[in-house]
């Protein structure tokens, strides 16, 4: 089946449409057309997401991603007539009655196109920044009203979770029971799932989490948002420089990495950062090795925790997938400690879907909607800043 799926969660806006076959364990994905807009460059200046900007963008950026979406996948057929739909457009002019710019645009663009052949429309509910999500939502059902097509709202994490069956060229399954270890820029849990679609989060954040701690530590070095690439292209060099931590003094904390929970807390390892600048303005060489230590204390933590939750929960799958495993040198620490579980595959999304996209809410809208759960119906979804697995 074919699936147009849209993520708005956070800072990208995204539309893809994906093709869909299999079963829940055995599923196969194509894309078709893919579309993403990163609005990273615009919250630079800000140090962070800015949720209203967010909101802003998403709505100028949603009809120009599902155009370019459609092309791609060559769905994208002008229509000789456009039809008349008076009683649609007040529905839609009603769903879009807060987003203006986007009623326009929507209103303007979609009589002229004729309705692909769209299965499902999967979008992202929660978590994530209200104002952002909301005009994902109401995006999708308009669309889904206009062209009659059902709604399926996903849970942005376990799209996260579900990206690793993407990947390319070969075929991806997750065997369960599954771990997943989610790290991205407002999330970091262990999950466990003992069949498709069961989450149980054993453990998670009790503060900030991973990636927005290496925001937080980014903006403290004078570095832009992001800040996950920036500080691990610093600690790269670092390692190139064969640097050792010994020489250059500094030591962080490894917070709550011997507790006996799987829950994480990253807001000491910040205000380490943070004494150990002491408002000074420090040189490169000295930047270079505070992100080393740094990002070896990330690891220290992460890696630890993983192994505990390995060593507790019997599983055949590790996944980590989110943001902050865009990152090659924890990829490869990743791939180091499943080395010593040969029973246990280790899962990583491909780079372009460990960060936000829309190809990963696709994929779950999909085993979803093969899970023959009813969903919510449509005018009931609801953006929820705080939905949890
Ligand atoms: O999953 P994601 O795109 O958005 C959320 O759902 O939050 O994750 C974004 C986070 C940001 O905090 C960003 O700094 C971090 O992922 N990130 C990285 C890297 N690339 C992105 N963190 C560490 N190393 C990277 N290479
Ligand atoms: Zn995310």
């Amino acid at each position: 089946m074919k699936i147009l799926s849209i993520e708005t969660s956070c800072d990208e806006t995204a539309v893809s449409i994906i093709d869909a076959k299999g079963t829940v364990l055995n599923p196969e994905f194509k894309i078709l057309g893919n579309a993403l807009y990163s609005q990273a460059k615009l919250h630079e200046k800000y140090g962070g997401v800015y949720p209203n900007l967010a909101k802003r963008e998403h709505q100028k950026n949603l009809v120009p991603l599902l155009r370019l979406a459609l092309k791609e996948a060559r769905f994208f057929k002008l229509k000789v007539k456009s039809e008349k739909l008076k009683v649609k457009v007040t529905q839609i002019q009603k769903i879009l009655e807060r987003e203006p710019e986007l009623l326009e645009q929507f209103l303007k663009f979609l009589p002229t196109v004729k309705r692909p052949r769209i299965d499902a429309i999967a979008v992202t509910e929660g978590p994530g920044l209200e104002p952002a999500l909301w005009v994902g939502i109401n995006f999708a059902k308009a669309l889904s009203t206009y062209w009659n097509i059902s709604l399926i709202p996903v849970n942005h994490m376990e799209g996260h979770f579900l990206s690793v069956l993407y990947s390319g060229k070969e075929k991806f399954e997750i065997k369960y029971p599954a771990l997943a270890l989610l790290i991205s820029g407002g999330h970091t849990e262990l999950v466990y799932a003992k069949k498709p679609l069961s989450y149980k989060v054993i453990g998670r954040t009790r503060d900030d989490a991973v990636g927005e701690t290496y925001d937080k530590v980014a903006r403290m070095l004078s570095l832009p948002y992001p800040g996950g690439p920036k500080i691990s292209s610093l600690a790269n060099k670092a390692r190139k420089l064969k640097m050792k931590n010994e020489k250059s003094k500094i030591k962080l904390p490894r917070p709550m990495i011997n507790s006996k929970d799987f829950d994480f807390s990253f807001s000491g390892l910040k205000t380490a950062v943070l004494y150990s600048i002491k408002d000074r303005k420090l040189k490169t060489q000295e930047k270079i090795a505070l992100a080393l230590e740094f990002e070896n204390a990330i690891r220290d933590v992460l890696i630890s925790k993983s192994k505990k939750a390995i060593l507790k929960f019997k599983s055949r799958t590790f996944i980590v997938a989110g943001g902050v495993i865009a990152n090659q040198f924890l990829r490869k620490e990743f791939e180091k400690l499943i080395k010593n579980y040969p029973k246990i595959k280790l899962l990583i999304p491909l780079k372009e879907l460990s960060t936000d996209n829309s190809i990963m809410i696709g994929i779950a809208g999909y085993l979803k909607y093969l899970s023959g759960k009813k969903f919510k119906n449509s005018e009931k979804i609801k953006a929820s800043g705080n939905l949890s697995l």
